[in-house]
């Protein structure tokens, strides 16, 4: 009993500073440090974007450095991991976001916010044409921005490839506004297969939801898309229950290309016991408002045309380049053999400009597009542009107790004690060492409260796949979310979605 009673206190002991700590975290968020602002002489950094690369850098950068500005059509970071949960209203997708307001008043000298699209960059004019997008406009809806230095952290596009029907009829899964366009979609499936008198041929084609791409966006979403149906819709719209089907289509010979051999195994046999089927070697030609045409390479090598009816059609075939950077592009005869986004140097300068940097999707650097190589790249520059404030400052120092400026008479050897640390410290922060990738690994959820991960252990790699995986993905999840305030309301919206089920509402 007394090993008992220590424990009970124990648990209370433990919710009790857990709660504080919230409060805490909660308190500080709503009443961060005065600010101030930057001397209006210290030079004038540009990021463009508010995703992982940016909002990394702005992390960690001192703002008292420079006159920070950063634009973005976007005013909230977005935390894309758990964005496919948001397509059934696992998450709400407010849970996943954190406004760069927020984020900004924190920073120690204030930095300005333009919530806007960088349409056009001048690098030889120093000088940005940005764009207020959106719905209510000011008598200004266009202007420039001057820079000194820029950050180019935009991100990338959806690739479709020029693929006939795919921009008119099918549902992307990038940001906020897709994920509510598939939720509402899903619904409106299901609400129109269960109309009184719905053919049974409609009914089946209106409850087949078929996904382009195996990657892990389109894995990921399927999973979710199943769970969805399998816990809640079908207990709620029994009828239909039969006809819901789901296709993962991808062009390769198998999913998830990025992960080991035995985690593609799992994750396909996985699939098959969720019953969603996967077209592998299927490359898709052609979409219309109810069909995808795809193109199916047999085991013999023949090739047929398959057309498959769908009622929600996601679209997940990966990243394009973006209008701004492809314009770049154009303007830097070094940057002529680009195709993939800004190739950038090992200190992330846009190879053939000078102050330029690019960071995440927008850049390429010789890694995978992902959050995790983008947040680390940010975080390198903030070091790095840190590093190279303080270093004008020292030289700035070691220049005036040289010249015997601000220097009192009397004081010439404290002055040459001064210089001489200032030069130690200016040797040591000039040596910034190239930016260095280090992988923690790959993480992907495949539906029935099963993940899959690839993850790096000690010299080596450690695969795994299942229900104790799936526990690991969202612990890793929930502590990487971007705040406190995320973080508590992603876990309720766990807890309301095991104790009430997925809201099923159409908006
Ligand atoms: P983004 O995060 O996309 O941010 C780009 C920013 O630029 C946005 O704020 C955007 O509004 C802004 N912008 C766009 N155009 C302009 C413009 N013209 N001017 C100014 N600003 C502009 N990676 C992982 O490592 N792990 C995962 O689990 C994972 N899950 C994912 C799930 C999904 C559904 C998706 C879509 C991606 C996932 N990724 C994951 C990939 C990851 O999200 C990206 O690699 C990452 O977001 C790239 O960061 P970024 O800063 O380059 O771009
Ligand atoms: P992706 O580029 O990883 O995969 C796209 C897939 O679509 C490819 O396998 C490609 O063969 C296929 N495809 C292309 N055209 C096709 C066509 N016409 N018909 C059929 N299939 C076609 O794209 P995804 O999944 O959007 O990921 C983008 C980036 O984000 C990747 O770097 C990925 O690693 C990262 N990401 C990581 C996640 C994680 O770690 N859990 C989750 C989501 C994305």
């Amino acid at each position: 009993r007394r090993t008992f009673r220590f424990f009970r206190r124990l648990t209370y002991l433990s919710v009790i500073v857990i709660a504080g700590g919230i409060i805490y975290d909660g308190y500080i968020d709503r009443h961060p440090d005065e600010q101030f602002d930057p001397d209006p002489k210290k030079k004038t950094l540009v990021v463009l974007g508010t995703g992982w690369g940016s909002v990394a850098l702005l992390k960690k950068l001192d703002t008292s450095n420079y006159n920070v500005v950063v634009i973005s059509p976007r005013n909230y970071f977005l935390f894309t991991p758990l964005l496919p949960s948001c397509t059934t209203g696992n998450i709400e997708h407010r849970s996943i976001m954190e406004p760069v307001r927020q984020i900004l008043r924190h920073k120690k000298a204030s930095v300005k916010f333009y919530e806007a699209e960088a349409t056009k960059i001048d690098a030889e004019n120093k000088v940005i044409t940005i764009t207020d997008n959106s719905e209510v406009q000011g008598a200004t809806a266009t202007t420039q921005v001057p820079y000194d230095m820029l950050v180019i952290g935009v991100g990338a596009e959806n690739a479709t490839f020029g693929i006939p029907g795919v921009r008119e009829h099918s549902c992307f899964l990038k940001e906020i506004p897709d994920a509510q366009a598939i939720r509402t979609k899903i619904m409106d499936c299901v609400e129109s297969a269960a109309f009184k008198d719905q053919p049974e041929d409609e009914v089946s084609r209106l409850l087949h939801m078929v996904v382009v791409g195996g990657g892990p966006t389109g894995v990921e979403f399927a999973g979710e898309l199943r769970d969805f149906f399998d816990e809640d819709i079908s207990k709620l719209v029994p009828e239909i229950a039969p006809k819901f089907k789901v296709t993962l289509i991808e062009a390769l010979p198998n999913v998830l290309p990025m992960f080991s051999k035995q985690l593609i195994d799992y994750t396909e046999k996985t699939f098959k016991e969720e019953q969603i089927e996967i077209k592998t070697k299927a490359m898709v030609k052609k979409v219309t408002d109810k069909t995808v045409e795809a193109e199916v390479t047999g085991a013999d090598g023949k090739k047929e045309i398959i057309v498959i009816p769908y009622g929600l059609l996601v679209w997940a075939t990966g990243n394009a380049v973006r209008p701004v950077v492809k314009d770049l592009l154009s303007q830097i005869p070094a940057q002529k053999d680009s195709r993939r986004g800004l190739a950038v140097n090992e200190y992330l300068v846009v190879q053939g400009t000078r102050d330029i940097w690019a960071v995440g999707d927008c850049a390429v650097a010789g890694y995978a597009p992902t959050a995790q190589v983008a947040s680390q790249e940010g975080a390198f520059l903030a070091r790095l542009f840190n590093n190279m404030a303080h270093t004008e400052e020292l030289e700035t120092q070691i220049r005036e107790l040289s010249t015997g400026l601000n220097l009192k008479p009397g004081n010439a050897a404290e002055a040459a004690t001064q210089i001489e640390s200032a030069e130690r410290q200016l040797r040591r922060i000039k040596d910034v060492k190239p930016f260095h990738y280090s992988h923690q690994g790959s993480l992907a959820y495949i539906g029935s409260e099963r993940a899959v991960a690839d993850v790096a252990w000690f010299n080596g790699n450690l695969a795994s796949g299942g229900k104790l995986t799936y526990l690991f993905w969202r612990s890793a999840y929930l502590s990487m979310c971007f705040s406190t305030r995320n973080r508590v309301l992603v876990a309720l919206d766990w807890v309301k979605g095991k104790v009430y089920g997925r809201d099923v509402s159409r908006l």
